[in-house]
């Protein structure tokens, strides 16, 4: 018997079928996401895209068994992150709410040193684990610092460490650049794509920021008020959208196309109606 066929197959990373989710908002029912369908395969950067309001956010949120959907199904590493929260909490590091995830009163070290706590790691490894994270971040120097005393840059780097105290097979990131000035833009691009080039494990990063994903992303879904408008490889969704003897498209030219609005524009008119 052929080996291949004997070995499940891997669950994808993220698998979402028919998800929507609404919200009693003040202005009536707002559907944050609209009968989404995706499958995310595991390994590689996969980019969910989309301006203010589209709904990124919340897709994330359902991943992470924070929210459940109000209609379909939604399963991470082949788990339900709502009937299985301990299995999809240890397989999955997140950056949601950014540098809220932080205690501003503890040091960078201590930060990452109760995290680890948080995943039951032994002191001595989750010392080691600490150590390595805070050189990969950059923060060798400003470990024993308090972290309200870091830089918005510095402590987006470390809410970054923190997801990955417990080397999560999928790694969750909301906007990991939102906020930050060019430089330290570059740097958390920088640590990004070095994470993708490690291999193994799974990203998936919202972003408004289209020639970030285009640069960082192997595939990209984009959302534009609640559904999904395209999936694919950013080079093929570019390519679908080329006119012959055309200028080279952009990813914000793929979001014109579809959707007929730039992406600026979009952001302007903001949330649903
Ligand atoms: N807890 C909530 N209660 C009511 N409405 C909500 C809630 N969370 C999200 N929404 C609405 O759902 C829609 C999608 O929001 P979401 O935050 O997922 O978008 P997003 O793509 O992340 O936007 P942004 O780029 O601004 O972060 C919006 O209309 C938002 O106002
Ligand atoms: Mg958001």
């Amino acid at each position: 018997m052929d080996l291949q066929l004997a070995l499940p197959a891997a669950a994808p990373a993220l698998w979402l079928d028919g998800v929507s989710r609404r919200f009693a908002g003040r202005g009536g029912i707002v559907m944050a996401l609209d009968r989404i369908s995706l499958r995310v395969p595991q390994g590689g950067f996969f980019g969910l895209l989309g301006p203010n309001g589209a709904g990124k956010t919340t897709l994330l949120r359902l991943a992470c068994g924070l929210l459940r959907p109000t209609a379909g199904r939604i399963e991470v590493l082949g788990d339900d992150p709502v009937r299985r929260p301990e299995a999809v909490r240890r397989a999955l590091g997140a950056v949601l709410g950014g540098e809220r995830a932080l205690y501003w009163r503890l040091t960078g070290r201590e930060n990452l040193l109760y995290a680890a706590a948080l995943y039951d790691l032994p002191p001595a490894p989750a010392a080691a684990r600490a150590a390595e994270l805070l050189r990969f971040v950059d923060l060798t120097e400003r470990a024993d610092d308090l972290v309200e005393g870091y830089s918005t840059g510095m402590r987006q780097r470390l809410a970054l460490a923190r997801a990955l105290v417990h080397d999560p097979t999928l790694l969750i990131l909301d906007e990991p650049t939102a906020g930050l000035d060019p430089h330290a833009q570059a740097a958390m691009r920088g640590l990004l794509d070095a994470l993708a080039r490690e291999g193994g494990r799974t990203i998936v990063m919202a972003t408004h920021n289209l020639l970030e994903a285009d640069r960082l992303c192997d595939a990209v879904a984009i959302v534009d008020r609640g559904r999904l408008v395209a999936n694919g490889p950013p080079r093929d969704l570019k390519a679908a959208v080329a006119r012959p003897g055309g200028p080279e498209p952009t990813l914000e030219d793929v979001f014109l196309a579809l959707t007929g609005r730039s992406l600026a524009a979009a952001d302007r008119s903001g949330a649903p109606a």
